[in-house]
Parts: structure tokens; C-alpha cells; sequence
């Protein structure tokens, strides 16, 4: 009799933080849509929070092929996980994930198909060599970030890093190809800016991307329309490349294509919802709020905190802002003071349904750290932006922002309020018409990509059709 072919399987393998299982979750979700099996790998401490937070299992309920997996992340269960030990996160990811992954391939390997994995996670190549299973590489950031990662090497052949002082800053780099007009010192990673070419967190970055020219496929979360120029750069490195993105608003069309299921918004946080925002914006004119959060990992100052409370408050708009719980050095009490002052004018909450936040008629603008997820949603609602980049890839999302894409400002490394005031009214009044036309236009092509006919669409399918060939080539070995 003949064997009954099995289905593909895929194993996903964030870094676990919150904006990389955010994507991978989607990722998950779609695959799964198109019937595939996954069984996703999350660290103990953030499925505890992903449970306690969200409906995680209600909406995977809906795939019979979907598991969680969970292995510890080997940090002391008091490790804040923050941003200024980003490195140690990652360390520990390889040292806990690997021997975890070897396991569990020992006991499912028949079943496996490939592996999509973070591109960062450097065990996941000899993993997956020795189990002899394709591995994809996902990046969850931006193209444009991606490519400078890439083009490390060079910046340091040329002498153009490490940047050495303010000089190094403001220059105009020539050995990123294609950002020769607009990229300066101050708008490489943020990791970039370190005094020593040796600085273990540059090197590991460097390192573990240039493998992703060696890998089955590299996975990205944006659409050609935004980042073709830079896309063509990086094929010439890693030719099999998935443009997917922007994921979120491709899971919600795709959900609503399979069977009318209803879209799903931002449901993968790690913190808890106050949609208490949702009726105050309900309440406010058109286009007339500025929504403001700096993302997950960000912290302030109470110093450039209240720069950024003043500059809000003096340029008489309103504001929606998103202050995360242990975000700001000093009492988080004495924040929501701050608020109670000016409540006609602005309202203030610890985690916002930012998706569903974004698309409301009510806002006008976007006050962000420039996180990619961020960025792209805010693309997706054609919201303008004000980029206050914090670190990693944000530094070059911003420039792009600001030079390349023309939807917003760049207030890098500045924090004053006279200019946060200028910037708040340059975006909801005096640049509002420019920046408005070019956000419109993305807004478009990103719609067009992820409907039916459009590239991200089709790369979505090629995907699963690879994987499906992956599958019945794993299988007849
Ligand atoms: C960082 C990087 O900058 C990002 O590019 C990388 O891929 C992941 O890590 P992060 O701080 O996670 O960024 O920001 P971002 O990528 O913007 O993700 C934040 C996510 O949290 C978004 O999906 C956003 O919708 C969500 N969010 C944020 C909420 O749901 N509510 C909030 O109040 C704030």
C-alpha cells in the first residue's frame, strides 16, 4: 500500500522579545491558514505573558496543525529582558535554544520541513545543517536596516567606522550601496556608534547577518513598493528573498478571503490592553490627535520625559500617549498626574490596541520610536510620522521616514521641547498636505501588495508552494 504523504511542518524560532513574536505569530497564523503545520517555540516567560494577556489559544484554537512549544529562556525569572540587555537575551537564546531545538528535532525530525528562524539566532545554521533541514531566515526589520547591517564589513574596511566623535556623525557615508545621498554616521544602527570596531554586540550583529546569504530563503516584513531599491541591493546577496509584509494587514485580509473569518488586531501583546483610549478618540474630531508611544524597549528619563510632555502640551494639539508600565526612570504615579491637568487635550494609558489605534479616524499623526512593526503600521493607516529613534534599526527606519519616503520628520538624537512643539505642529498643520501625499501613496501600495495579484501576495504563496516542495523532498529521501 502507498504511504499517505505527511503534511509540511515548520518549526518557528523567534528571538524571543516582544516586536519578534509579534511578526512570527502572524507569520504562524498564515501559514497555518494555508493548512501547514507549525509548531512555534516560545520562551516559558513570555508564553506565561502572551496566556495572561491575550487570546492566544481561542485563536489558534481554529488550526488543528498549530502547537506552542516552550524551553526556558535561561535568564533568572527576575532579568528585566530590557533593552540595555538585549545582548544577554541573546546569549542566552543561543545557549538554551540550541540544545532545545536539537531535542526536539531528535524526537519530530521525520516530520520537519524546514525551519523559519530569526535571522539573529546563530545556532540555528548548524542546527539545521546537521539535521540536514532548510532553514529561512526571518528579519523582522527593514529592509533598509537589514542592508546596513549587511554593509558593516565595508563601513569598516573604509575606515568609515567606528565614527569617532560628532565629525563621524553628521558625514555622509559611501560604502552602504544606494544610501550614498542621504545616510550619515547618526543614522547607522544604534549599535554602530560604539568607539570599538571589537564591541561584542556589533560583531555578533555582523556575524549573524551576512549568514542569511547562505540560508534556504530570507523572510521580510515590508513590500517592494516601499523598499524596492534597497531590495534589488540586498538580492544580489541573498537571491531568495519573501517580501511578505506588511504582515498584519495581510493576516487581516487574508483571514477575511478564508471563510469571512473576522480580522484579527494586535493580539499578540506581552502587556495588558487599556482600550479605555478607544472611546476618548471615539469622542475627538477627525485627523486631530497625535498618538505618541515609543515601543516596547524604550526607556526615558524623567528629564526628556517631561520635553516631551511640555513640547505636547505647547503646540495645542491633542495628544493620545502611551506610557508602558517601568518605561521612565523615577514614580510612573507622578506621569499620570501629568495628564490629569490637561484632560480635555490628552489622555494617557499603559498599552494601547495601537493597530486598532492607528486606524481610527480620530488620528492625525504618530510621535514614535520608529520600531518596524511601528513604522509599518503607521505606513499601512497613511499616518504621517515624528521619528524618535531609540536603537538598532529605528536609527535607519527614521532616515527613511524623513529622506526616502517623505511621510514624516526625523528628531534623532534631539529631545527639546521647543522642537517637539514645532515638529507636533509641522505634522498636524503646517507640513500636513505634503506629508499626507506621500502617506496616502503608501498607504495604497501596501494594500495593493497584500491583496490578491499584489507582490506580497504572490511571494506569500510562492512560500508556501517552497515549503510544500521542501516537504515532499524531506519525505522521499
Ligand atoms: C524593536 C525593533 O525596533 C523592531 O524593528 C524590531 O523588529 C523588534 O524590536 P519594538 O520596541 O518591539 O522594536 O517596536 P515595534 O517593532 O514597533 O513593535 C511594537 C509592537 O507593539 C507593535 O506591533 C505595536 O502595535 C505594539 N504596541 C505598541 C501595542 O500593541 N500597544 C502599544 O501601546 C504599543
Amino acid at each position: 500500500m502507498e504511504e499517505k504523504p505527511l503534511s509540511p511542518h515548520v518549526i518557528i524560532f523567534p528571538l524571543p522579545v516582544q516586536g519578534h513574536i509579534n511578526s512570527m505569530l502572524k507569520l504562524a497564523e498564515l501559514l497555518s491558514l494555508a493548512g501547514l503545520n507549525i509548531t512555534f517555540l516560545n520562551s516559558d516567560n513570555n508564553q506565561k505573558r502572551l496566556l495572561r494577556y491575550t487570546d492566544i489559544h481561542a485563536r489558534f484554537a481554529n488550526y488543528s496543525g498549530f502547537q506552542f512549544r516552550t524551553y526556558s529562556d535561561g535568564l533568572p525569572e527576575d532579568h528585566p529582558r530590557s533593552v540595555d540587555r538585549a545582548w544577554e537575551i541573546i546569549e542566552a537564546t543561543n545557549l538554551s535554544g540550541g540544545p532545545f531545538l536539537k531535542e526536539l528535532l531528535t524526537d519530530i525530525r521525520p516530520t520537519v520541513s524546514c525551519i523559519i528562524g530569526d535571522g539573529i539566532l546563530g545556532f540555528l545554521s548548524d542546527v539545521a545543517k546537521k539535521h540536514k533541514i532548510p532553514l529561512i531566515h526571518f528579519r523582522t526589520a527593514s529592509a533598509c536596516s537589514f542592508w546596513t547591517y549587511f554593509c558593516i564589513p565595508q563601513l569598516i574596511q573604509a575606515g568609515e567606522l567606528p565614527l569617532n566623535g560628532k565629525e563621524g556623525m553628521d558625514r555622509l557615508l559611501t560604502t552602504v550601496p544606494g544610501m550614498e545621498e542621504f545616510l550619515r554616521g547618526r543614522d547607522l544602527p544604534s549599535f554602530c556608534r560604539a568607539n570599538d570596531i571589537n564591541d561584542g554586540f556589533l560583531q555578533l550583529v555582523m556575524n549573524e547577518t551576512v549568514k542569511s546569504s547562505e540560508v534556504d530563503g530570507l523572510l521580510l516584513n515590508t513590500f517592494e513598493d516601499l523598499e524596492g531599491p534597497v531590495l534589488s541591493h540586498i538580492r544580489t546577496k541573498c537571491p531568495n528573498i519573501y517580501t511578505i509584509g506588511p504582515l498584519h494587514l495581510h493576516l487581516q485580509t487574508r483571514l477575511a478571503t478564508a471563510n469571512g473569518m473576522k480580522p484579527s488586531q494586535s493580539s499578540n501583546s506581552l502587556w495588558e490592553v487599556d482600550k479605555s483610549c478607544m472611546s476618548w478618540l471615539d469622542k475627538q474630531p477627525p485627523q486631530s490627535v497625535i498618538y505618541v508611544s515609543f515601543g516596547i524597549l524604550t526607556v526615558f528619563t524623567r528629564e526628556q520625559l517631561m520635553e516631551f510632555w511640555y513640547g505636547l502640551v505647547n503646540s495645542k494639539q491633542r495628544f493620545l500617549w502611551v506610557v508602558r508600565p517601568g518605561s521612565v526612570g523615577g514614580d510612573d504615579d507622578s506621569t499620570k498626574k501629568l495628564v490629569e491637568g490637561i484632560k480635555e487635550r490628552g489622555y494617557m494609558v499603559g498599552w494601547a490596541p495601537q493597530e486598532e489605534v492607528l486606524a481610527h479616524k480620530a488620528i492625525g499623526g504618530f510621535l514614535t520610536h520608529s520600531g518596524w512593526n511601528s513604522t509599518l503600521e503607521s505606513i499601512a493607516a497613511g499616518i504621517p510620522m515624528i521619528c524618535w529613534p531609540c536603537l538598532a534599526d529605528q536609527q535607519v527606519n527614521s532616515r527613511y521616514v524623513s529622506e526616502v519616503w517623505k511621510i514624516g520628520v526625523d528628531m534623532k538624537d534631539v529631545c527639546d521641547r521647543k522642537i517637539v512643539k514645532k515638529m507636533v505642529n509641522d505634522l498636524m498643520v503646517d507640513r500636513r498636505e505634503e506629508f499626507l501625499k506621500s502617506a496616502d501613496k503608501f498607504a495604497t501600495s501596501a494594500r495593493k501588495s497584500i491583496s490578491e495579484g499584489g507582490s506580497s501576495w504572490g511571494n506569500l504563496d510562492r512560500l508556501i508552494n517552497d515549503i510544500k516542495d521542501m516537504s515532499s523532498q524531506a519525505h522521499s529521501i
